[in-house]
């Protein structure tokens, strides 16, 4: 295969690399273009354009394959510990047991936040959404440890920040829901395990004995996994670009979750049961509200249903599928709004408007069905989704800062006015 693609343009050509990666997806390298021709491209939404290339995550919309690392994620989701697909996304391997007990170690010996912080929990307003309360806590941890402000400083303190970002959004988290129901915080437990700890914050209260359920922290492990990366998404992208203006770990995370926060994106999990309830309540008339997505008038979207990549199954959904089934059973939990779930999935995947546009369930579809049954409330989802995101954000930032990309910055075609001369008040 030729090396290169040729572009004639205004009677000249020129050849542009081509770039072909380890699972022969081909690119073509526009780097000298604008230099060249005095063109850019152009392509909004990025649809066909890489903003780089990357070692982490490996999907085929086509077919339906996601792996971190190489690993399928049928295999994570099913063997491995949440902690652990941290540890292999962030250091590009799975961890011996050493490696394993250190991180743990490491991060267990950070889960507290500043006392001060607790301050900052106390002024939002009752209702305050746990996103608004998540993006700008951890962006403040920044402020807690101003070394962490020079992201250029030594591995150690890299790895410090890393350790302290998936220490402390749990407990972030957790608190952000203790205060939301006035109810006094509780502290981590170090003898807990990342997702026993999180449960145990989130729904202990100082009157009982909470042991947490192992149902429902085995369901919860695996959404996390299912959650830790997906190559450049709309709010890994915003991670990498902040980040490449060498703005600190914790101000680039916080950049992920206000991205992430969109109803188009991660917000889609809470969108999801709000769109199912709202069906109930209005009868279950599920042919109608299948209409409605599939009138250009009507700006009401399937929510949980398609995705810029997966035309063909998130294999996300399928695995989250079959949990939700699981979880449900196990805890002898019957959700009208799951029956509705599975009605509104099969009668779009036979809908000829959904099937000739590859709209399919995708992660959030099923995601919040779960999260439900655990007792989530539906505005934590999103935070659920940032939890999970959360070491494929890291890892996406360290790969982008250790390769030493440019600071990303687009270029525009301009379609405003012509130059023209400034009119004083008077005359206009
Ligand atoms: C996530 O990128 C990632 O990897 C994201 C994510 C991750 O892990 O990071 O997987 C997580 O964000 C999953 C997606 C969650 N969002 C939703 O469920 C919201 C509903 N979905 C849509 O908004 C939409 O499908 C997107 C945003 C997910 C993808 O939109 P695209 O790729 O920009 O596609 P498009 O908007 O151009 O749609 C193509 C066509 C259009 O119709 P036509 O103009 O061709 O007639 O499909 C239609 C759209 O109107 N369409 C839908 C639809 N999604 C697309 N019609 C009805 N309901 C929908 N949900």
């Amino acid at each position: 295969m030729s090396e290169t693609a040729k572009l004639t343009l205004e009677g000249k050509e020129i050849e542009l690399p081509i770039v072909v990666g380890t699972e022969n997806e081909k690119a073509i390298d526009i780097s000298k273009l604008r230099g060249e021709t005095g063109y850019i491209t152009l392509d909004y939404g990025f649809k066909n354009t890489g903003s780089t290339s990357s070692a982490i995550t490996f999907l085929n919309g086509e077919k339906g394959i996601l792996r971190y690392r190489g690993y399928p994620i049928e295999q994570l989701a099913e063997k491995a510990e949440f902690l652990e697909v941290a540890y292999l996304v962030i250091n590009g391997e799975l961890p011996t047991k050493d490696q394993y007990d250190a991180f743990k170690k490491a991060i267990t010996n950070h889960t507290l936040i500043h006392e001060d912080m607790r301050h900052f929990l106390k002024a939002y307003p009752r209702g305050a959404h746990p996103m608004g309360i998540a993006a700008s806590m951890i962006c403040s941890l920044s402020t807690f440890y101003p070394e962490s402000q020079d992201s250029n400083r030594s591995e150690e303190e890299r790895n410090l920040t890393i350790h302290r970002l998936l220490a402390k959004l749990p407990t972030i988290a957790a608190w952000s829901y203790k205060f939301s129901q006035r109810h006094p915080v509780v502290y981590p437990q170090n003898k807990y395990d990342y997702c026993e700890n999180f449960m145990h914050m989130m729904f202990s209260m100082p009157t009982d004995d909470y042991t947490p359920d192992p149902v429902i922290a085995k369901a919860l492990n695996k959404l996390l996994i299912l959650h830790v990366d997906h190559e450049q998404n709309c709010s890994t992208a915003t991670v990498r670009v902040v980040g490449s203006s060498q703005a600190n770990l914790y101000a680039s995370i916080a950049a992920g979750v206000t991205a992430l926060w969109g109803p188009l994106h991660g917000g889609a999990n809470q969108a999801v049961i709000e769109m199912l309830e709202n069906i109930k309540k209005d009868g279950g008339d599920i042919d109608k509200w299948i209409a409605k997505a599939k009138d250009k008038q009507d700006p009401f979207r399937l929510m949980g249903f398609g995705h810029r990549v997966y035309k063909n199954f998130d294999p996300r959904a399928t695995i989250i599928k079959k949990s939700a089934d699981e979880v449900l059973e196990a805890l002898g939990v019957d959700d009208p709004i799951l029956d509705i779930a599975k009605k509104l999935e099969k009668i779009a995947l036979e809908d000829e408007y959904f099937i000739k546009r590859g709209l399919y369930p995708n992660v959030d579809f099923y995601s919040g069905i779960i999260y439900r049954a655990i007792g989530i409330p539906t505005e934590m989802f999103t935070v659920m989704f940032a939890m999970g995101r959360l070491p494929g954000w890291i890892a996406q930032w360290k790969e982008m800062r250790e390769n030493g990309e440019p600071i990303g910055r687009p270029r525009q075609v301009y379609t405003g006015e012509n130059e023209r001369d400034f009119i004083d008040i008077a005359n206009r």
